[in-house]
């Protein structure tokens, strides 16, 4: 059976049942579900919910249940990957350079083709789209993959980019000046056409890592999807486009439309991933010509600004991409992580230094993969990258800001966060290598370099459980 989003809840119900919250009490689409989102993200709780009873901004209940912190977990999300959580960087960046070619199957095999309705029949409103932040001017498709063509190769582009919906056939559509998306509307325009489009909702885990998956202009993220999937996605030509644009069969919602050539309307305000509200701004808009979708359709919908937004679908690529890309450069890199406290601007990353100078070149190789990296961090081998206090022990013994804090002023940065100077993108970048100084010579280790530790014939003989109940282990009382 070909991997979708029901075959992931299905085997998460059979294998780690506790793992998913299901709902059974109605929840409005409009702020309550991102609110019983962000009271579990404060206690740090990630299940996996199930909206049963969705309620709709008109009152009436949506057919179509909603799926969400689908992928706020980094352990969940690394398991549904098959892979360690603590070596996304290098298993992810692995899995994607494994491409699988997709294979097309006919229509009556693709579930997506169960309803199909176009024109007037569309009201993109029956969906339980949900509405996030306080200023967000309404409902946002935050889950949509929007897949369209390089006009001059034929080859598409996948990349998650946000949708909002203002009318049963129109939504806003927001694509940075940055992404391949924006690119292709460049050269559509540039016809004198408007852009063709589609935007597919609603996929298992491992194919929505692949279609975020980061890669060359023009390249399909198609194979990148079955290589993280670890088996061919199936497509199915678009109700609008035909073979010109595929889409994923096995997606339970697909929007199709158009671009339209030089048109603008205003865009949000919108709460966005770094934790505050985006400003309005012009954007491009979608005009809807149709859509397919299952008949039992189960929504996907994203807690935005929550670690359901930033690990699976931000973090683990970006984690990948900076791997692959220093590793090149820099054979001693060792590992990579950015930490949702960061929120995609700090970027910690682990050494082997075998000579004085690695931790200035990895922050200098990090720096240009991502304009989000603004803070590298980097660490040494025997420091647990994954433990922000042990990454902060290292800045705190491990640097003199004076020689180690390397500050790159006058850089392309990312535009939110309220501490680039106003107006434009440039402002400073930099590091801190908080790799321990050489040792002063052979024979002569500074203390640094002898860690406190319990003897390990000591340590070995203490087990926890010899002295203490598991389940009392929750109970106790933490500390920050
Ligand atoms: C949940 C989520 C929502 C996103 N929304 C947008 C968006 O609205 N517009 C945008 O340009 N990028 C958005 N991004 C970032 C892009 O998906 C990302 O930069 C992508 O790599 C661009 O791919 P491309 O260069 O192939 O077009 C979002 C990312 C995530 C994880």
């Amino acid at each position: 059976m070909a991997k979708d989003l029901r075959t992931y809840l299905e085997q998460m119900d059979r294998k780690k049942p506790q793992a998913v919250l299901r709902i059974k009490k109605p929840l409005k689409v409009a702020y309550e579900i991102t609110a019983l989102q962000r009271k579990l993200d404060a206690l740090k709780k990630y299940p996996i919910i199930i909206v049963e009873h969705p309620i709709l901004d008109d009152g009436q209940e949506s057919p179509f249940p909603v799926v969400t912190n689908l992928t706020a977990s980094r352990d969940l999300c690394a398991d549904a990957l098959g892979i360690d959580p603590r070596r996304v960087a290098m298993e992810y960046s692995a899995k994607v350079a494994n491409r699988i070619a997709p294979v097309v199957v006919p229509r009556d095999e693709a579930p997506v083709k169960q309803m199909v309705e176009k024109g007037d029949e569309v009201n993109l409103f029956k969906f339980p789209i949900l509405t996030h932040n306080y200023m967000d001017p309404g409902p946002y498709i935050g889950t949509g993959f929007v897949t369209c063509v390089d006009p001059d190769t034929g080859i598409d582009n996948t990349c998650l980019q946000r949708i909002w919906v203002k009318s049963p056939r129109r939504t806003g559509y927001y694509a940075s000046v940055a992404s391949h998306s924006m690119q292709n509307i460049a050269k559509w325009w540039g016809r004198g056409q408007d852009m063709p489009v589609v935007v597919w909702i609603g996929h298992h885990p491992t194919a929505i890592a692949g279609g975020q998956s980061r890669l060359a202009y023009p390249e399909s993220h198609y194979p990148a999807m079955g290589g993280v999937m670890g088996e061919p996605l199936r497509l199915v030509p678009s109700e609008t486009f035909g073979e010109e644009l595929m889409v994923p069969a096995d997606a339970e919602l697909v929007i199709e439309g158009y671009v339209p050539k030089d048109v603008f309307e205003a865009e949000g305000p919108f709460g966005e991933y770094p934790g505050y509200i985006g400003p309005q701004r012009p954007s491009n808009i979608i005009e809807v010509t149709s859509v397919t979708y299952r008949r039992d359709a189960i929504y996907h919908g994203i807690g935005v600004g929550l670690a359901d937004h930033l690990v699976l679908l931000g973090n683990f690529p970006l984690e990948a991409r900076i791997y692959s890309v220093v590793k090149n450069v820099l054979p001693e890199l060792m590992n990579v992580y950015m930490p949702i406290s960061g929120r995609r601007n700090h970027v910690y990353v682990q050494v082997k230094k075998t000579r004085p100078g690695i931790g200035k070149d990895a922050i200098m190789a990090t720096l240009p993969c991502d304009s989000r990296i603004k803070h590298v961090f980097v660490v040494d081998e025997d420091v647990d990258l994954f433990n922000e206090s042990d990454v902060l022990w290292s800045v705190a013994y491990r640097s003199q800001w004076d020689k180690d804090l390397m500050v790159v002023k006058g850089t392309a940065v990312f535009p939110l966060d309220p501490s680039v100077p106003s107006p434009g993108n440039i402002g400073t970048r930099g590091g801190i290598d908080a790799t321990a100084p050489p040792p002063i010579g052979i024979g002569l280790p500074r203390f640094y370099q002898m860690i406190n530790k319990t003897p390990d014939e000591v340590a070995e003989t203490i087990n926890l459980k010899d002295y203490l109940e598991p389940e009392m282990l929750a109970q106790y009382p933490g500390s920050f």
